[in-house]
């Protein structure tokens, strides 16, 4: 049989508290262009994350990939990084980039990308709301 090409999807959620702000400009030009989500004392979204993973269908197991692995990757990585804290707080990563959605799925697909073998192709999701959702790569 001719090899196979499959999407898998693992969806997940965390929660994470975080703030739109930059130091480096004033707190009425901080207002004027992140408005609420410049808020001093932060605010929460629940976050979903889509993980869609693309490889060829392994003719042993009849997997692209154990999903359990992908999940055990996810947690470890991904949650136990930013789940339950304050991304401009409490994670390296958002010390000095400015935690939106753009910076966030970026961060996330460079982690992920790096835990998994380079046979797999990987788009990500990331929900900020029910409404505002990233995709990286874009296209
Ligand atoms: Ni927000």
């Amino acid at each position: 049989m001719s090899s196979q090409r499959v999407a898998v999807f693992r969806k997940s959620v965390f929660n994470a508290a975080h703030r739109l702000y930059r130091s480096d400009w004033s707190e009425e030009k901080n207002k004027e262009v992140f408005g609420l989500c410049a808020n001093e004392h932060y605010h929460g979204h629940n976050y979903r994350l889509d993980v869609k993973l693309i490889g060829e269908i392994d003719p042993e197991t009849g997997y692209v990939i154990d999903l359990k692995i992908l999940d055990t990757i996810i947690k470890k990585e991904i949650h136990e990084r930013f789940d339950h804290r304050n991304l401009n707080l409490d994670t390296e990563e958002f010390k000095n980039l400015n935690p939106t959605g753009e910076n966030i799925i970026v961060v996330i697909y460079n982690i992920l990308r790096e835990h998994l073998p380079v046979k797999y192709d990987l788009q990500i999701r990331l929900w900020e709301t029910d409404r505002n959702y990233f995709e990286y790569p874009a296209g």
